[in-house]
């Protein structure tokens, strides 16, 4: 289970928040603590609370959604650390198991023209997220982090989990991973017409595979 509890401060043109959880995992019960920071909006100076519970599940015996359809759902992919992050939305994906029963795994495939991508080559873990609001994935995924930072606009902060991966407060739904293996395919890893059907003329480049190793889950 994680209880969090947000202490969000709105001061000046500043906003800054603060996540207070409990986390229980294989490994025990860890207390964690993260600070994320938005973006600069002009925004009036306020306080204001904001409670959440967000309860830690077993991807493999809890997940409830149709792996064949969910990534159609439009989920939010997070890439970095606690210095720099970027997001996306991801419309692609597949959920299973890699290299053992019981390693759940996440595959997503990001084309190299992304901002997102530098991060994924540059950091070990990423969280895709859900949304209930469609604004989120909309916009996420028609601008580009290389302009600024664009979490701000549809109202995101970001949190960290326990080994500093980025996710946003918002989520609904957020899995955690670990990037096992990254997988830069070119022309000539197709065994059919897929290179001239799909990518001529595609600018942002051949989709990079990246299989992300499940390595904590929670839901609202
Ligand atoms: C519904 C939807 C699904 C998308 N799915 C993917 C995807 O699976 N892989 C990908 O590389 N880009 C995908 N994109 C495109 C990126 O989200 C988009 O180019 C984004 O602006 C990149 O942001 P960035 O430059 O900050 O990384 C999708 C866009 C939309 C609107």
């Amino acid at each position: 289970m994680f209880f969090g509890v947000t202490i969000r401060l709105l001061l000046g043109s500043d906003s800054s928040s603060f996540s207070l959880g409990r986390t229980q995992s294989p490994g025990g019960i860890k207390d964690s603590l993260s600070r994320g920071k938005s973006g600069q909006g002009g925004i009036p100076s306020v306080i204001t609370l904001v409670y959440f519970s967000i309860i830690t599940y077993n991807v493999q015996q809890e997940f409830q959604k149709n792996g064949f359809t969910w990534f159609t759902e439009n989920l939010i992919l997070c890439s970095g650390d606690r210095s720099e992050s970027n997001a996306m939305t991801i419309g692609w994906g597949g959920i299973g198991n890699y290299l053992g029963h019981d390693r759940p795994a996440v595959t997503v495939y990001v084309a190299p023209g992304r901002y997102t991508w530098e991060f994924m080559e540059k950091h070990l873990r990423f969280t895709i997220m859900q949304f209930d609001d469609p604004q989120v994935w909309q916009y996420m995924g028609k601008h580009s982090g290389r302009d600024g930072d664009k979490a701000a606009a549809p109202g995101l902060h970001v949190a960290y989990t326990e080994h500093g991966t980025p996710y946003y407060e918002e989520a609904n739904l957020v899995i955690e991973c670990e990037t096992m293996t990254a997988w830069h395919q070119t022309e000539l890893d197709f065994r059919n017409d897929t290179p001239k059907k799909w990518y001529d003329g595609f600018e942002a480049g051949i989709h990079t595979v990246y299989v992300g190793e499940v390595i904590g889950a929670w839901k609202r």
